[in-house]
């Protein structure tokens, strides 16, 4: 019996005086029903039905943010599952522009696309979109209809050592969704940025993170609302006002490609010594995090924080194969920020991603200060002085 869910805001064909046949809640509880579904997201919920509009060519164009995780999603399971809840600030200035063309084919037996970064066809890019479109076909049945041209910057330097993964799948996943959008305009805006965090997932974990919201989640956690392992979910609580307009300033200590991809690092938690211990330790670092961000609490926000870093490079270094991501100007950078804030009570703290740079965060209302302290004592620690300042954003935007 197919019906309309509002919360979920799609059609649900499952009939469910047959998948739970002893249950009477259906006849009577229909939106406590809504609600479970909504909780218990599936794949299935993101195979369209038959679409109602044509389109021949035509061309959308996408900006998405890059973003800063807080609680690190570090150990996957199969499908692009993370193996713990993780949690992001979404970046404002470190974007991917992307534009989408696509052109109607009369062969549809493989995917036909072109790739050009910065106005250069990039080849090296290929083998990256053939894999995320065999992973999203099944949710995008029209991918082998069209040619598309996929025209691709940064609005960060491309060496700098910022991944640009997130940002990158982020708007190719958004793009894709206003295609769809035009094949089903009846499509509602939830589910367009649902369904766009799901593809971006299957593109690049983080990327699904990227898409909508400050303040994303992504993995199911006992204490978020809606959290779940298939797309991101904006933090629903109010940020603590110090929170809002949160400043992350990017030290550049190496800008070189980086020795382990961060898909062999999630790959390095099978069988690690500590997975068990760290999955549960992110679930209680996210209750706990969340904590402090509505209540404002920036001690309990910097612990947690800086702890998560060191835990991250933690996993790396006690993986087997073991590696260290860390350089030493990192180490010099860490122990600058502690004497810093130890010496003016300023609450600037750090996170490290998969790499050697490192997020200086901080609220608004210190960043002259913490801008001249670094300035005077950490740009000599970054490779040719350079650094990115970036606050927090709000997602992708339509272009
Ligand atoms: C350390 O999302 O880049 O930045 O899913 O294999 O593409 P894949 O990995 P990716 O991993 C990011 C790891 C991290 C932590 C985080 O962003 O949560």
């Amino acid at each position: 019996m197919p019906f309309f869910c509002h919360e979920f805001h799609k059609f649900s064909q499952i009939d469910f005086k047959t998948s739970v046949p002893s249950c009477n809640l259906w006849l009577y509880k229909k939106s406590y029903l809504c609600i479970k579904i909504k909780n218990m997201a599936s794949e299935q919920d993101f195979i369209p039905l038959a679409y109602t509009q044509e389109s021949d060519n035509g061309s959308f164009a996408w900006s998405a943010p890059s973003n800063i995780a807080l609680v690190k999603y570090w150990g996957k399971k199969a499908n692009q599952v993370p193996a713990n809840p993780s949690v992001s600030f979404t970046l404002n200035n470190c974007r991917t522009i992307t534009s989408l063309a696509y052109t109607k084919k009369e062969n549809t037996e493989g995917f036909s696309f072109g790739l050009l970064f910065e106005g250069q066809p990039k080849e090296s890019f290929r083998p990256k979109i053939e894999k995320f479109f065999e992973r999203v076909v099944a949710y995008l049945p029209f991918l082998k209809e069209y040619h598309f041209t996929i025209d691709t910057q940064n609005t960060f330097p491309h060496s700098s050592g910022i991944a640009s993964s997130a940002s990158g799948m982020a708007a190719l996943a958004v793009n894709l969704m206003s295609l769809e959008r035009l094949l089903n305009p009846a499509m509602t805006d939830a589910y367009f940025y649902q369904k766009a965090s799901f593809l971006a997932r299957l593109g690049s974990g983080s990327a699904c993170r990227s898409i909508q919201g400050s303040v994303v989640v992504w993995g199911e956690h006992a204490g978020t609302e809606g959290s779940n392992d298939l797309f991101g979910v904006p933090f629903s609580a109010e940020v603590h006002e110090v929170f809002k307009n949160y400043q992350d300033t990017i030290l550049l200590v190496d800008k070189g490609e980086k020795q382990v991809s961060s898909t062999l690092g999630h790959d390095l938690m099978h069988g690690h010594p500590y997975a068990e211990r760290r999955f549960a330790q992110a679930h209680d670092n996210l209750s706990a995090l969340q904590k402090a961000l509505t209540e404002g609490n920036l001690d309990e926000f910097i612990k947690i924080t800086e702890s998560e870093a060191l835990t991250l490079h933690a996993m790396m270094m006690t993986s087997q194969p073991y590696f260290i991501l860390m350089k030493p100007n990192t180490l010099e950078i860490i122990n600058a920020i502690w004497k810093f804030r130890a010496q003016t009570a300023i609450p600037v703290c750090f996170t490290l991603d998969a790499g050697a740079n490192v997020h200086v965060l901080y609220p608004e209302n210190v960043s002259a200060k913490v801008l001249a302290f670094i300035e005077a004592e950490l740009l000599g620690y970054c490779q040719n002085n350079q650094y990115i300042c970036d606050k927090i954003g709000t997602g992708a935007t339509a272009l």
